[in-house]
């Protein structure tokens, strides 16, 4: 993001009434978040247990040994004393060290072999110093998510899987599983991305020109984005839409005002296409 937009859009978003802030270091913009936070609990406007931040565990961060200097690293950036969500942000390891996608000299990404059973044990004693009140995961799927929940002597579960979810991508079975397990799906792109073609597969067409979105919306006096929050809200997964633009940072938090009926739930529910529009090839 240009620099200071992070910091404005964040100032704005809290303005607005937004509370949940999804972060992570691999975004580079982690000292603005902290900032506009910051700031705003300096205005009075809220008090820092208003806010609930997410950060997120590399890649290249999974050894054991590395999860709480990296979460502490974070802390320092946002200048917090905790997150409320620390996840560890993709099941695959990357060859530890400076650079964020170690590559070798085809090009080719250099994994690391790591157990993520140990990563999660990391994890949980981060919570249990305090600097995590709550730990999750993101980009699981079940077989992952039940490698930890097997693992002997869990002391806790993921409380969320934070994986790509909108009405293209509806993920009912690791919906119903995560159900089932008390684990919170946070869906991600759930506006269906910015269609940036360097890490968006674009061959899904636009989800906001959904002709069925559009109708519904046309019915509310909504807007397809604003349809397609409300039907991740209402069947529970949890919306973390990303805009820049003051007006949009508000029109994705005017979606408490109406509902959406039964049939139009269903109407949605069929729009699944099973695509990704975030292939995450690596
Ligand atoms: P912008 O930042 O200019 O608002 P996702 O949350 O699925 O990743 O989608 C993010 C993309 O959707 C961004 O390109 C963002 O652009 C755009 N966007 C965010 N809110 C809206 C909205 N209400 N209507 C249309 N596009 C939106």
């Amino acid at each position: 993001t240009p620099k200071g937009s992070c910091l404005e859009s964040v100032k704005i978003a809290i303005d607005t009434g937004y509370r949940h802030i999804d972060g992570a270091f691999v975004y580079y913009n982690e000292h603005e978040v902290g900032q506009a936070i910051r700031e705003k609990i300096a205005e009075g406007k809220i008090k820092r247990e208003d806010i609930f931040y997410c950060g997120k565990l590399w890649n290249t961060c999974h050894p054991p040994e590395l999860v709480r200097p990296t979460l502490e690293k974070t802390l320092k950036i946002l200048q917090l004393d905790y997150v409320d969500l620390y996840i560890i942000e993709l099941p695959m390891a990357f060859k530890p060290g400076d650079a964020i996608y170690p590559k070798d000299e085809n090009g080719k990404f250099i994994y690391h072999d790591t157990d993520l059973c140990a990563t999660w044990e990391a994890m949980e004693a981060c919570k249990d110093a305090g600097l995590a009140k709550s730990i999750g995961v993101s980009n699981f799927n079940r077989r992952q998510l039940e490698m930890i929940l097997n693992k002997p002597g869990l002391k806790y579960k993921p409380v969320s899987n934070q994986v790509e979810c909108h009405p293209y991508f509806t993920q009912p079975k690791l919906l119903e599983f995560c159900r089932q397990h008390d684990i919170v799906i946070v869906g991600y792109s759930p506006l269906g991305t910015s269609r940036d073609e360097t890490w968006v597969n674009v061959s899904s067409p636009p989800l906001l020109k959904d002709p069925v979105l559009n109708a519904i919306g046309k019915k509310y006096n909504k807007t397809a984005a604003q349809v397609a929050l409300r039907f991740s809200i209402q069947r529970g997964v949890v919306v973390i839409p990303k805009s820049f633009n003051p007006q949009r940072i508000r029109e994705n938090f005017q979606i408490f005002d109406f509902s959406l009926t039964e049939k139009e739930m269903k109407e949605i529910e069929a729009l699944n296409k099973n695509v990704r529009y975030v292939e995450l090839l690596m």
